[in-house]
């Protein structure tokens, strides 16, 4: 199964949602690929790739001068596995868009190692530029990470309409597996009544667990460890395991495993 982490906005927790739901899923025997595909590198920066070691990346994967398989890079987590982001990716979305079936780059490059995975979790740099287009075309379905804020609500819809605006680059629409609401801050008023509009407005499409504010992500992060490495049994790290239980449920029960 391929799943693609996406989102109009930055901050909204793509990246901490791909690295964590992928180490949930390792946790529980899976075999697990996080393919970065953000010229900031954040998910191989969380991962602990120093900036230096980066190269190849899915810049030479998307350019074709590197086989999927050569770029490949173990974590050090069992059963994980990284494609890294680079800097270069920024020039290779500016190069996809000029190409035909510029939106079918990724799927073509990690075809040939996907069967070797249980799931595969592409991070997108913030936006639907030609990087997050690949990621939906390249996903059985996708996750929207969103933060309980008023802005972060307008962001959902500008993301709908966005994808209405470059549908004709898909063979088949993306499919939403599903909403999720992260850093959720139970002390700011603001959180429950956000969080229930949401859920009013977008209803079942929200994931029934909810990625709780907690300072050990940031710091999980900061160290290149995931959550799981950083502090097994934080409030977070909890949430992760659960989200990654009710994200497997939601696949096979929409008939996408
Ligand atoms: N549940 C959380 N609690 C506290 N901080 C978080 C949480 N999730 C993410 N963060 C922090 O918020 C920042 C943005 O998250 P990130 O996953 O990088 O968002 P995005 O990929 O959407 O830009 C990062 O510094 C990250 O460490
Ligand atoms: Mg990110």
């Amino acid at each position: 199964m391929i799943l693609a982490l996406t989102n109009v906005k930055g901050g909204v927790g793509k990246t901490t949602t791909a690295v964590s739901l992928a180490a949930a899923f390792a946790n529980s025997e899976l075999k697990v690929l996080v393919v970065d595909l953000d010229p900031q590198g954040s998910a191989s920066a969380s991962l602990g790739v120093p900036a230096q070691d980066l190269e190849p990346s899915m810049a030479d994967v998307l350019r074709g001068d590197v086989a999927a398989s050569a770029a490949l890079v173990d974590t050090g987590i069992n059963r994980f596995d990284l494609l890294t982001g680079s800097m270069a990716l920024a020039e290779v979305d500016i190069a996809l868009a000029r190409k035909k079936n510029g939106a079918r780059r990724l799927i073509e490059t990690i075809q040939p190692i996907s069967r070797r995975y249980d799931a595969i979790i592409i991070d997108c740099p913030p936006g639907l530029s030609l990087l997050t287009i690949n990621a939906l075309a390249a996903a059985h379905a996708y996750i929207l990470p969103v933060l309980p804020h008023e802005l972060s609500f307008d962001a959902l819809d500008r993301f709908f309409e966005g994808l209405e605006n470059v549908r004709g680059y898909f063979r088949r629409q993306p499919r939403l597996l599903g909403i999720l609401l992260t850093m959720m801050d139970q002390r700011v008023n603001m959180t429950d009544e956000m969080s229930r509009k949401i859920r009013r407005k977008h209803g079942g499409k929200v994931f029934r667990t909810t990625i709780p504010v907690n300072v050990s992500v940031a710091e999980a992060t900061r160290s290149g460890m995931t959550i799981f490495e950083y502090e097994r049994w934080s409030p977070s790290a909890h949430a992760y395991s659960k989200l990654g239980a009710e994200v497997l449920r939601r696949m096979r029960d929409q008939g996408l495993t």
